[in-house]
């Protein structure tokens, strides 16, 4: 009988643990590498997992992507950085090609962990082989773009191993400054919240030329212009604000109302350029959000405001990190920095508050994986993502939305095409 045999027989976990020694009970012998599999070599899963290579025991072993570009971009990258850390570079028989490249990953006896870092359309059918897999698992937000996904996703997550680590790339929550402040307004420095104001103000996201005929190519290279594949830039981008006024506040909104719309970009695709939208959270507590996601002319500001009875808390990207109030606070790095002048990252790679937020991110999952416990964090990852549905529902409808009737109704979409044709 193994570990994992033992445990289910009901015996209970906390037994099982006073048989094995605790530097292997989650099975690692506390030194070994964490075997990583890469799937989506692009901007952001390319620089998770270089982190995780740099800042963990984990290692990055193989690489998978629908596009042969990109997988071999990946592979080089991933040889030069194992290279640097005196390790082995990426056998063949561990880079997958194509649209079953997931399948290949999932089922590989030489992978631990599998980094889901493809567009959001894709997250949740990939995190189901993933899961069924028994490795551990990585994926970026949003877990689902649309209400049909997120409902995917938690029948996905009761079939999480105990032993088996999810997490959702919402690594922000990891920043030191952010996790530091968002312990003093959980314990009540700010009183009785009254509101929250939020922004993103993000430039305009660069379109990837594609030199064949194929639309559907198109479509899939520039994902971030096309609301099937990414969720629209509320769900996709501005997910990381709305994250943590859940976080802070401890509640889902109840409704919504929006307005916005695509009053600047002409090209391709239907995400709105800016969305205005404001929440109702229990306790008829509103959190007022901005956002915009157009121009080159250098702009980038995202964060949050609290208000409460006895203080306020700032809480940007760049700028002093602070509480005023009866319970004052700052985070010494941040103050003599100026609000509004951080650089934008489009790999999520950002300087200021948040330097060492995916750091701190992978080692948490890290010890999660060799140490225990281990984290569920797909139904957290539902919640904010249909949050941020609840804002794009009401946005588009024109009508106030609530909560049940996301859930509800929804709204359902389809890229209207199959990935098989890149095989
Ligand atoms: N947490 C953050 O701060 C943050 C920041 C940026 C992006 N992201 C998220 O990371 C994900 C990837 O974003 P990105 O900017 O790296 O995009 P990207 O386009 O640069 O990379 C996506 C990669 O996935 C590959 N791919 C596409 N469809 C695939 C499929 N069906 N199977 C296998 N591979 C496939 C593409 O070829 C590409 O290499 C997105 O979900 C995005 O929302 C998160």
């Amino acid at each position: 009988m193994n570990r994992r045999d033992f445990v289910k027989t009901g015996t209970g976990a906390a037994s099982a643990l006073l048989l094995v020694k605790p530097d292997t009970a989650f099975g690692y012998a506390s030194n070994s590498a964490v075997r990583l599999g890469l799937l989506g070599c692009g901007n952001r899963g390319t620089s998770v997992a270089t982190s995780f290579a740099q800042n963990t025991s984990a290692q990055v072993v193989a690489v998978a992507d629908l596009f042969a570009d990109q997988l071999a971009a990946g592979r080089k990258h991933f040889d030069d950085v194992n290279t640097s850390l005196g390790k082995a570079t990426i056998a063949d028989k561990l880079v997958f090609r194509g649209p079953h490249a997931v399948e290949q990953l999932a089922s590989s006896p030489d992978v631990d962990l599998i980094q889901i870092s493809t567009p959001p359309f894709f997250h949740v059918p990939h995190l189901e082989i993933a899961v069924a897999s028994g490795k551990h698992v990585y994926v970026e937000k949003p877990v689902g773009i649309d209400v049909q996904q997120t409902r995917h996703a938690l029948e996905i997550a009761k079939r999480v191993k105990p032993n088996q680590s999810v997490d959702v790339g919402f690594q922000c929550r990891s920043a030191p400054p952010i996790a530091a402040i968002s312990d003093r307004i959980k314990s009540g420095a700010l009183g009785k919240i009254a509101s929250v104001t939020g922004w993103y103000f993000a430039p305009a996201s660069k379109e990837h030329a594609v030199t064949g005929p194929s639309k559907d190519e198109y479509r899939l290279r520039n994902w971030l212009w096309d609301r099937a594949l990414s969720g629209d830039i509320l769900v996709e981008q501005n997910i990381h604000i709305v994250d943590l006024c859940n976080w802070f506040l401890g509640a889902h909104p109840l409704s919504a109302i929006a307005g916005g719309g695509r009053n600047i970009l002409t090209h391709f695709g239907d995400c709105w350029d800016n969305y205005q939208v404001d929440f109702t959270y229990p306790g008829d507590v509103h959190f007022s959000f901005s956002s915009t996601q157009f121009g080159s002319y250098g702009v980038f500001d995202a964060g949050l405001r609290l208000f409460g009875a006895d203080g306020t808390a700032a809480v940007p990207y760049s700028g002093p990190m602070e509480i005023k109030g009866s319970q004052p606070w700052s985070w010494a790095a941040s103050a003599a920095t100026q609000a509004g002048a951080g650089q934008f990252a489009a790999n999520g790679a950002f300087l200021d508050n948040l330097q060492f937020a995916d750091r701190d991110k992978e080692r948490t999952f890290i010890a999660s994986i060799t140490d225990g416990p281990a984290h569920n964090q797909i139904a957290q990852g539902v919640e904010t993502a249909l949050s941020c549905m609840l804002g794009r529902m009401a946005g588009l409808t024109k009508h106030q939305a609530t909560w049940e009737e996301l859930l509800a109704h929804g709204e359902h979409y389809d890229i209207g095409f199959s990935v098989d044709q890149f095989a």
